[in-house]
């Protein structure tokens, strides 16, 4: 485990994780498997009874007793060109580590991942896509250095638009530890955590439920990406991490619920 001193004299991993050499054999896994298992194909696709008295909630509520904090009104207030976006977005690992992040600013990169932006007959449309509108990713954030905010752990709630604290404390450390020891996620002014709850894409896709929910992840980090750029922040997608020390961090138990991605989000140095 690598403490905040050791961190800050260290350099970043990034490129040091290797690749499988090119002349090692592909291994045939649970990943070839499931890929192969998971297909659909006309004999396999039969109509299914969907049972909605058992159907999932879409969102997630913690109790009374963990302090919300309301968001600002994500109201863009800036033209932000897409095509530009796209041209400009990079995974940026360098972050000036002392400035806060607006929380303005946050409130505009969470309503661009998971924001409610439209509703009909009481059924709530999200800016990211979701296989079946049903919505299983949750996003949680280790905040750092964020203006107004206190540094912690928190779950971000679309249907309130606020957070939920679920631990105080700098926990930027713990969390560059569980994701191998990565600087930047200790440097970030915020890291994005998103887990799946597995059940309510299982409910209705079973085992290739798993296909449609690392999707979503990736829809919503992509808006996350594009939004940063737009805003001058600096994010990067991060896949490498121990699942179970986050889940922990988190305080999820890893198989109803369970970390599938993560991004570190930083005011560019320079
Ligand atoms: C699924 C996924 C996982 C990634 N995981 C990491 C990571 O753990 N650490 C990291 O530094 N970059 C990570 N990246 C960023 C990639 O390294 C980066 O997208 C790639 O090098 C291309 O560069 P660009 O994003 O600047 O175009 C990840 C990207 C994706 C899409």
């Amino acid at each position: 485990m690598l403490d905040r001193a050791t961190f800050d004299r260290k350099p970043g991993l990034e490129g040091v994780v290797k690749g499988r050499g090119e002349n090692q054999p592909a291994e045939q896994g649970v990943g070839d498997k499931f890929q192969a298992e998971t297909k659909y194909t006309p004999e396999k696709i039969g109509g299914r009874y969907l049972d909605w008295n058992t159907m999932p909630d879409r969102y997630k509520d913690y109790d009374e007793s963990f302090h919300k904090v309301p968001l600002p009104d994500p109201k863009i207030d800036r033209a932000a060109d897409i095509w530009n976006a796209i041209s400009k977005r990079r995974s940026v690992r360098q972050y000036t580590f002392h400035n806060s992040m607006p929380l303005k600013e946050l409130a505009l990169l969470l309503w661009a991942t998971q924001g409610i932006t439209a509703e009909s007959r009481q059924f709530q449309f999200r800016a990211a896509p979701s296989a079946g509108g049903l919505y299983p990713i949750e996003t949680y954030l280790m905040a750092r250095n964020v203006e107004g905010l206190e540094p912690g752990i928190y779950h971000f709630r679309p249907h309130r638009f606020d957070l939920e604290c679920l631990k105080a404390g700098d926990w930027s450390v713990d969390l560059a530890n569980a994701a191998l020891g990565q600087r930047i996620v200790a440097d970030a002014q915020t890291c994005f955590i998103w887990t799946a709850v597995v059940e309510r894409s299982k409910w209705k896709y079973r085992q290739r439920a798993y296909r449609y929910i690392y999707l979503d992840a990736g829809h919503i980090a992509q808006n996350l990406y594009l939004a940063g750029t737009a805003a001058g922040m600096g994010v990067c997608g991060i896949g490498a991490f121990f699942d179970d020390r986050v889940n922990d961090l988190l305080g999820v138990d890893g198989v109803e619920e369970t970390a599938v991605y993560l991004a570190s989000v930083g005011l560019i140095a320079g």
